[in-house]
């Protein structure tokens, strides 16, 4: 797909099987350059860890486009593969869960089931973002917080409650009640979430700490349980997307406790990405005023265009799917934001022996029972003559003069297909996609109708991403950054 990329040939094999091991293998003809690493056995498992990117770069200085490198069992790059989702999530996948999880996004995450699902998100970011306003005419109308926890929880919860499902307020006696538990429920469940978070990314490479390796074992119990079967269909609003898929395991044979862990991959999957990609999008905007004014006045035009307007005491504004999508500038800081921060690994099996085709004419011969990944985030992403001065965030780099949204990017003249890959590509591309960016739009939109934003301390060094995380999905910042926000009326 991505013919021209750097691309990592891992060779995986297991412990039984020692002559598929990296040690015994040999470059056969054809086939890319191996690169058999520092170590016997491990390959390059640890400078692949400490710095994805640069092991990347490097190796693709010394070898070109496409190379392979020995990885052993440990470096298991297949984020949904079947093992990883046993080794991460504890659940035992049936074969065809690729193809329901397909089918079902695309029925309750695209077309009129995205209308549904935008509209539940929109309620439940109101009723975590707006339930206790002062007035910005209060005697400290600023409050501070960390931008990174923040973003990241309200996404989170609000994302939370619109897939999995609200408090009845038929058992909590009242809406308000029902609103409160909703919070209070949320919140607990983003702490225990952020723990796990931290350990994913060892836990998927299996270089987990045995004693953090317990700690994971308990917070997995204890989101198998807030998430079983019983606890969610006690719940109102629940979505389509969890309902169906829950009912089409069942029908399959998978039990109640099975079913648990898969609503943890649910989790998963949906809420692992969004709130940090809320934080970076937040935090360019604030770190670019140029950008948060273009982007301000698109979201006060819409508002306008459509009659709202805020003011105390006023009723909720009325997020429509229709307003978002009429926000070319939104869109491409959006678009901008995961270009930056995107940077997942996609890994395909290779099924058959083949011959990959790269988009200088060279032909490699692709052995069958090896992985191949492509890393978008080096390959596309970050490259110069495709996205020139790529570490700066530019938010309108993917704007036409005449303002509506750019798709033609080039690299040595050749107009390219995929120039920005944060959702993947091909039969495994995120289904989520559209109701992910709604998402973020969501939070954007309501934050700068809403309240003023700001650094407190703008010029602070850049808070780089987290390295552990590349090839996991969205980077982390290494550590958060404080900010303040008050109310606009
Ligand atoms: C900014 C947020 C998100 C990003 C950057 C993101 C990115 C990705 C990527 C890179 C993949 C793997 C693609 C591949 O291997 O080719 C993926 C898979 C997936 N995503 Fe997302 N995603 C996001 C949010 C969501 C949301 C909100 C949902 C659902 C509510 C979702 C549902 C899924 C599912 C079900 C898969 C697995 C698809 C399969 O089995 O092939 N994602 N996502």
């Amino acid at each position: 797909i991505l013919l021209w990329s750097p691309t990592l040939q891992v060779r995986t094999g297991t412990r039984g099987d020692k002559k598929n091991l990296g040690s015994f293998r040999r470059r056969r003809s054809g086939e890319p350059p191996l690169d058999k690493g520092p170590l016997p056995w491990l390959g390059h498992v640890l400078d692949f860890r400490r710095d994805p990117v640069n092991f990347l770069k490097k190796m693709q200085k010394k070898h070109g486009d496409i190379f392979t490198v020995e990885a052993q069992e440990k470096l298991d790059f297949s984020i949904f593969a079947e093992q990883m989702v046993r080794r991460v999530f504890g659940y035992h996948a049936l074969e065809e869960d690729h193809q329901l999880a397909l089918l079902s996004t695309k029925k309750h995450l695209m077309g009129d089931g995205l209308e549904l699902m935008t509209q539940a998100m929109m309620t439940n970011l109101q009723k975590l973002m707006l339930h206790s306003l002062g007035s910005a005419r209060g005697s400290n109308p600023w409050t501070e917080d960390s931008l990174y926890r923040f973003s990241y929880n309200i996404v989170f919860r609000a994302g939370y409650l619109a897939i999995f499902g609200t408090a009845s307020s038929e058992s909590a006696g009242t809406l308000q009640k029902a609103d409160e538990q909703d919070r209070l429920e949320s919140e607990e469940l983003f702490l225990e979430f952020r723990k796990y978070d931290q350990l994913v990314s060892d836990l998927a490479y299996g270089v987990l700490h045995p004693r953090r390796k317990m700690e994971a074992e308990r917070l997995k119990r204890l989101f198998w349980r807030a998430l079983s079967v019983e606890k969610v269909r006690e719940k109102d609003n629940t979505s389509r997307w969890v309902t169906e898929q829950c009912q089409e395991r069942e029908e399959r044979g998978v039990q109640r406790p099975m079913l648990g862990r898969f609503m943890l991959v649910l989790l998963f999957v949906s809420q692992g990405n969004t709130g940090p990609s809320a934080f970076w999008l937040l935090f360019y905007l604030m770190r670019h005023p140029e950008a948060m004014k273009a982007v301000q006045e698109e979201v006060d035009r819409v508002l306008k265009e459509t009659g709202q307007q805020v003011y105390p005491g006023g009723p909720p504004i009325d997020l429509t799917r229709d307003m978002l999508l009429r926000t070319p500038v939104l869109d491409s800081a959006v678009e901008e934001t995961l270009r930056l921060t995107a940077a997942a690994l996609l890994t395909r099996s290779v099924v058959q022996d083949m011959k990959l085709k790269m988009a200088n004419g060279r032909e490699f011969a692709l052995r069958k029972g090896d992985w191949m990944s492509l890393f978008p985030y080096v390959a596309a992403q970050m490259d110069p003559s495709v996205h020139p001065e790529p570490h700066i965030f530019k938010y309108d780099r993917f704007l036409t003069p005449q303002g509506t949204k750019k798709t033609d990017f080039y690299k040595d003249g050749k107009k390219l297909k995929f120039y920005n890959m944060p959702w993947g590509a091909g039969v495994s591309m995120c289904p989520g996609r559209f109701f992910a960016s709604n998402e973020l739009k969501q939070f954007v939109f309501l934050m700068l109708t809403y309240f003023d934003l700001e650094l407190l301390r703008p010029d602070e060094e850049f808070t780089a991403a987290d390295m552990t995380r590349w090839g996991i999905g969205l980077t982390h910042p290494t550590r958060d950054v404080r900010f303040r926000y008050q109310l606009r009326f």
